[in-house]
């Protein structure tokens, strides 16, 4: 034990000291005396490091001090007697020699043990025979080892098995942190904590719950953090997606299909067309394509894992590119008022093909006046000087388009009169094509039909009989309304023209426009031929 100031001898007080305390002594006794605290500097100490109990307020009368391990006096615990005016001290059964006493009170602990802990006591006697108390406690803690993860499942298949991770070593007074990929973890639906939380359970795992696991300890004077812990989630396969989606290719280019089934370990692909085995790996590449090469494709999964397979099966097209169409009209010569369709001729062995048309570079809006009677032909009637301009076709299939040069239609004025109400109007009916095959469409295309139409109906046969009616068209509401003889295949459009779809021999023979404008009332015949195929 050392006393670390100079001592001082018995009867070496001065007289100037004496009045001192005394005055002291007076000021103590008062009501505002300051309170004997002792403080534990650290209050949690880490085994074989140092703590002070540091006393505040020492009172300068103060004669002989004792200090207890324990809160209590007690002869058996006691550590040392230390008599103030003399400084000297005398070291008691409590006494190791890892304590060093000071003057001012303070005691100082080194390299403690967990045995250390607790409370102890300053018990102090005045020199007016006064005596006070003051107590004080402080905590060892152990410096934590590195922790370690353990795992009770070291190889967990998505949806099937729940993992415990359990933090090892278990101490007293710890608290325990999980972090996943660097990121905190707390509860949640399928992941749980102990009450110590020093056990993470993950509930059915799935693959994101892959990824590097560390704990952390801690307690008031350490924190320790375990190496990663890598988790691994055995997973898949999933279903095959096959990419690209699209179906239709164009010949004469490279086909490259690639096949991707999430799987942990991965899974292995092989590619089959018709049977054949074209490919084991998870990409398809068949060089300049043709349409022999149309067909289904199989991506084929055989997992090792579980012995599952699994196949995606994908439809490929290849398709010819589309050749330049071209634009035929019905006349060369149009004037005003006039019906004229164009047709779009194209290469009848172009596969998948679909029309756009343009006029004047301007896809094209369609009218009642102006429309499309089938997809490759345009009907203008009633022609006006404004249908005048460039037309064109485009017709296009999945991997390809190609457009008309312009055909330049150009709608003369007419020097006929305008239709007058007492002129007989000359209306007729053309059917386009005349002759039509089984299954096909024709085109009942009425050519200068009045403008000041008040009624107009189609019949099936030559006659006006009623259940001969096919549709009506009545100016006064503006609608058409179908009759007996209508069979849904038909449309009429409000200009006069009727389409019909879908033909058969039954068909075949003619059908009467009856027109009624406000002076007159006349009909024009048709005849329709149907092939048979
Ligand atoms: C100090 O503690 C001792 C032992 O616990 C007790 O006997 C005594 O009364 C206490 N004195 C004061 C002033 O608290
Ligand atoms: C008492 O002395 C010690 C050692 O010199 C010092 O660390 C401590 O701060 C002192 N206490 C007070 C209350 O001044
Ligand atoms: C843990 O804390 C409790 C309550 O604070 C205490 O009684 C016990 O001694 C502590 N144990 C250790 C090993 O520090
Ligand atoms: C367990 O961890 C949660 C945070 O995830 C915390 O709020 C809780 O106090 C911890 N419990 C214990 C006993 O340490
Ligand atoms: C992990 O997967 C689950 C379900 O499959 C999902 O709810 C969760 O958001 C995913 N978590 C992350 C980080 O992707
Ligand atoms: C692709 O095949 C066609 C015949 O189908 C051939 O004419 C052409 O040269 C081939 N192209 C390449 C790049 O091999
Ligand atoms: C497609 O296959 C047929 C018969 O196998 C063959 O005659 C033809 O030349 C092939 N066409 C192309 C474009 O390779
Ligand atoms: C999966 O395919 C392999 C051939 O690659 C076959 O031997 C095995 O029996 C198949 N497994 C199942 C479950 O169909």
């Amino acid at each position: 034990m050392e006393l670390s100031s100079a001592r001082l001898h018995r009867g070496q007080l001065p007289w100037r000291g004496i009045l001192l305390a005394a005055s002291l002594l007076l000021c103590w006794s008062s009501p505002t005396m300051a309170q004997v605290t002792v403080e534990a500097v650290p209050p949690h100490v880490a085994e074989g490091a140092n703590v002070l109990l540091l006393v505040h307020n020492l009172p300068e009368t103060l004669q002989v001090f004792y200090w207890y391990k324990g809160d209590n006096v007690d002869e058996k615990n006691e550590i040392v007697k230390l008599i103030k005016p003399q400084a000297t001290y005398k070291t008691q059964p409590a006494y190791s020699g890892k304590i060093k006493v000071y003057l001012n009170g303070s005691l100082l602990l080194r390299n403690v043990a967990q045995k250390d802990a607790g409370p102890y006591m300053l018990h102090m006697k005045m020199g007016n025979l006064d005596v006070r108390n003051a107590s004080v406690q402080f905590h060892v803690h152990p410096l934590l080892p590195k922790p370690k993860i353990k795992s009770n499942n070291y190889n967990p298949m998505e949806g099937e098995d729940s993992v415990a991770l359990m933090c090892e070593p278990e101490t007293e007074n710890t608290s325990y942190l999980w972090r996943r990929n660097g990121q905190s973890l707390s509860e949640g639906d399928r992941l749980k904590l102990s009450e110590d939380n020093r056990t993470l359970t993950l509930l059915s795992v799935v693959r994101n719950d892959t990824g590097d696991y560390e704990c952390e300890t801690r307690n008031p004077v350490s924190t320790s953090r375990s190496y990663p812990f890598h988790l691994e989630i055995t997973y898949g396969p999933d279903v095959p997606i096959i990419s690209p989606s699209n179906t239709y290719f164009r010949s004469r280019t490279d086909l490259s299909l690639f096949c991707h089934s999430a799987a942990n370990p991965p899974a292995q692909y092989s590619w089959f067309a018709n049977g054949e085995l074209l490919s084991s790996s998870q990409e398809l590449f068949i060089p300049n394509i043709t349409t022999n090469n149309s067909g289904l494709y199989t991506c084929f999964i055989h997992y090792f894992v579980t012995g599952l397979n699994k196949t995606t099966v994908k439809n490929i097209e290849v398709l010819e590119p589309v050749t330049t169409p071209s634009i035929r009209a019905t006349k060369s010569d149009v004037k005003e008022r006039d019906s004229v369709h164009l047709t779009c001729d194209f290469n009848s062995s172009d596969s998948t093909i679909a029309f756009r048309w343009f006029h004047n570079g301007k896809g094209m809006e369609f009218t009642d006046r102006v429309f499309l009677i089938q997809d490759r032909v345009l009907s203008i009637s009633h022609a006006r000087k404004e249908d005048s301009g460039a037309y064109q076709c485009e017709v296009y299939n999945a991997v390809s388009s190609k457009r008309s040069d312009p055909f330049q239609l150009n709608i003369r004025p007419s020097l006929t009169i305008y239709w007058s109400s007492s002129t007989m109007p000359e209306v007729t009916v053309e059917a386009v094509p005349p002759h039509v095959d089984k299954g096909r469409s024709v085109v009942l295309l009425v050519h200068d039909m009045p403008e000041k139409v008040q009624s107009f109906s189609w019949y099936k046969g030559e006659n006006m009989i009623e259940r001969n009616e096919i549709a009506r068209f009545l100016k006064s509401n503006k609608k058409i309304e179908t009759g007996p003889a209508y069979s849904g295949r038909e449309k009429i459009y409000q200009h006069g023209s009727l389409v019909f779809r879908n033909v058969n021999k039954k068909d075949e023979g003619t059908y009467m426009l009856r027109i009624k404008t406000e002076n007159f009332d006349f009909r024009a015949l048709v005849h329709v031929h149907v092939n048979p195929k």
